[in-house]
């Protein structure tokens, strides 16, 4: 399949790596409004660089189209290519507003065509294996309550480009951006979310950023399952990402991609990574954008559903955007 990539900036060489790394695609030409870096990824791959993505779609027709651009242009530029009949893989977020979900959502149902979202973490061996534990609710009890923290570093010198940090074009912080991979999983894993009720802070980046450098909120779970969240960019490090699952008869724990139990006297168990034959990344081994681009191609070829589509991928969206409601209103924000 020939493939096309808009937006060369730090996250295409994970997308460029991925698409020369699963064998069932080849990366045709590649787009970014700065042609340095669009000329810089052409001369390192053999691509046709390109200064916009219709100069680039107009001249070339590839079958999938990787959207790695800022927030506020990856519904646009997913609708433009869908129009063109071409299958898009955009970065998380994939819509800012729930007006872009919406009309994303449309679009994939009328073309017929897939739409993928970059949730690459559900390819994890510890969330794959956490899912599978937790479908056993004879041995491990209910799911009572998750807890998911997020506490990352990020400076000035993160926000000093155009758009980061900035509402009009990130279209929120560290919510939007970071943590929006950690509230994708705890709604995966505790089964969807009805409600909640949050709050947001800009203390740390204060006269430095437009948006939230801090968020809480609390989560109601269709499951009857509550949960805590807390995200900031103002730790020191990049810490491992932490979520925990608390059952009536276990308490399972995410940290980074290692999971553990932990029994009922605190001794904490590390449980045993899935076999490679479990792992549906199939011959595509490695990270999870590789694992999660293998399969989006993978369902192409097979005529079957990707699974963190605009449905399932716009999950995470409306989550952020309830915890904004939340914020502004002052009150509980309610989830379909
Ligand atoms: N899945 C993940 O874990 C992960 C990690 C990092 C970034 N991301 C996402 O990837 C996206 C890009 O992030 P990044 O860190 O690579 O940003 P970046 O700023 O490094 O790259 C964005 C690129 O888009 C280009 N661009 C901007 N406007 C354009 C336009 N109109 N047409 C063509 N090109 C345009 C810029 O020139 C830049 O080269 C964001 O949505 C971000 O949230 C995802």
């Amino acid at each position: 399949m020939k493939s096309s990539l808009v937006g060369c900036g730090g996250i295409s060489a994970a997308h460029i790596k991925s698409i020369q790394g699963n064998g069932q695609a080849r990366l045709l030409s590649v787009a970014d409004i700065k042609i340095e870096r669009a000329n810089k990824v052409a001369a390192e791959t053999g691509a046709i660089p390109y200064a916009s993505l219709d100069a680039m779609l107009d001249a070339e027709k590839p079958d999938v189209l990787h959207i790695c651009t800022p927030h506020y242009l990856h519904t646009p530029m997913a609708l433009n290519a869908l129009e063109r009949g071409i299958h898009v893989l955009i970065e998380k977020p994939c819509a800012v507003t729930l007006q872009e979900l919406a009309a994303l959502r449309t679009a994939q149902k009328r073309t017929g065509l897939k739409v993928g979202t970059c949730f690459q973490n559900r390819y994890n061996y510890s969330a794959l294996q956490l899912q599978k534990l937790l479908q056993d609710e004879e041995k491990h009890g209910k799911l009572l309550s998750a807890r998911g923290f997020v506490t990352w570093k990020r400076g000035a010198d993160y926000y000093s480009d155009d758009w980061h940090g900035t509402l009009a074009k990130e279209c929120g912080g560290v919510l939007i951006n970071q943590a929006i991979h950690t509230l994708d999983m705890l709604q995966l894993v505790a089964g969807g979310l009805t409600g909640v009720t949050g709050h947001i802070a800009n203390d740390h980046l204060k006269g430095v950023i437009e948006v939230e450098d801090t968020a809480c909120a609390m989560l109601e779970f269709a499951s009857g399952a509550g949960g805590v969240f807390y995200a900031t960019v103002a730790y020191a490090a990049d810490a491992p990402v932490f979520m925990e699952f608390k059952c009536e008869k276990a308490v399972f724990r995410i940290e980074g991609d290692n999971l553990y139990e932990i029994k009922s006297d605190g001794e904490i168990t590390a449980i045993k990574s899935f076999e490679p034959k479990d792992y549906p990344g199939k011959v595509c081994w490695g990270t999870g954008h590789l694992a999660l681009i293998c399969d989006f191609y993978a369902s192409i070829i097979e005529d079957r559903p990707f699974e963190i589509d605009a449905f399932a991928g716009g999950k995470a969206v409306e989550a952020v955007l309830a915890i904004y409601e939340s914020a502004k209103t002052g009150k509980r924000a309610a989830l379909a």
